[in-house]
């Protein structure tokens, strides 16, 4: 039930957050996804993680989520590409500073009870030259009215949307922590005059200290020759069909 009420409301919001983050990754690319949900987008979006050979470690909070998460690794076969745990932004360890390339906010930015410690412990996990991607409902101006329905949806849909969040004190907060803002994309507008929009940063100190430019190294995923195309469709219906079920990692 809480997979489907997932799925009914996240699902279109995750597609585009993921389409532009993923179209946005060189490939190689090590990422962290805090807040990785249910995995939902693998379904859409397996074979780009795949043929860019991106290495995603995902974290939650929420068990039911990370099984379901687990599932849809084994069933399109990206045990190597994707790893998950169960474990709070606030609590993980990465194996070593400078260890991501990456480190996306997907949806998960204004869950966080206090955001300036998150970033305070994130942006060291980054190496030189790396970006912080936030993907979120922004609102310009202030709204008293959905500053109270908000926190109330969680009790109809059992999904916890988090606070209201004004450009004003995001901006303050990135200014507050040096991260600057390489990139401001609107995504899409929504009710209330809310916009998803993706804020790409800077990570340690506003500035990349290597003076090496991941953005300048990106390329575009070539094209598949149609041999590599039938190999990767058989090469996944061998997966799909090897699919074991066992627990997410903890
Ligand atoms: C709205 S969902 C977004 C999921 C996915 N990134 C997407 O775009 O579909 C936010 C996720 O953040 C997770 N989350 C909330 N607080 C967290 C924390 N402190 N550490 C890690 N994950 C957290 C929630 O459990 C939830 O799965």
């Amino acid at each position: 039930m809480r997979n489907y009420l997932y799925s009914l409301l996240i699902d279109d919001v995750t597609y585009l957050c993921y389409w532009n983050s993923l179209d946005f990754f060189p490939p190689h690319a090590k990422i962290l996804d805090v807040g990785i949900g249910n995995g939902i987008m693998i379904e859409k979006f397996h074979d780009i993680i795949r043929e860019k050979d991106l290495k995603i470690t995902g974290i939650d909070i929420n068990r039911s989520y990370l099984t379901h998460c687990s599932g849809l690794i084994r069933e399109w076969g990206l045990e190597k590409n994707i790893e998950i745990f169960h474990a709070p932004v606030e609590h993980f360890q990465p194996p070593e500073d400078g260890y991501y390339d990456f480190i996306l906010f997907s949806m998960s930015f204004m869950l966080f009870r206090d955001q300036g410690i998150v970033l305070d412990r994130t942006r060291t996990w980054i190496k030189p030259g790396g970006r912080i991607l936030f993907f979120q409902t922004m609102f310009r101006t202030r709204s008293i009215l959905l500053e109270l329905i908000k926190p109330k949806l969680k009790y109809f849909t059992t999904i916890d949307f988090g606070r209201v969040t004004y450009e004003r004190d995001f901006f303050a907060l990135l200014k507050e922590k040096d991260l600057q803002i390489v990139e401001d994309r609107l995504i899409r507008k929504e009710w209330f005059k809310g916009e998803y929009r993706l804020f790409i940063t800077t990570s340690v100190n506003g500035r990349d200290s290597t003076g090496e430019n991941l953005l300048m190294s990106r390329e575009k995923p070539r094209e598949k020759t149609p041999t590599e195309s039938v190999n990767l469709r058989s090469k996944q219906e061998r997966n799909r069909s090897s699919f074991t079920h066992s627990d997410c990692h903890s």
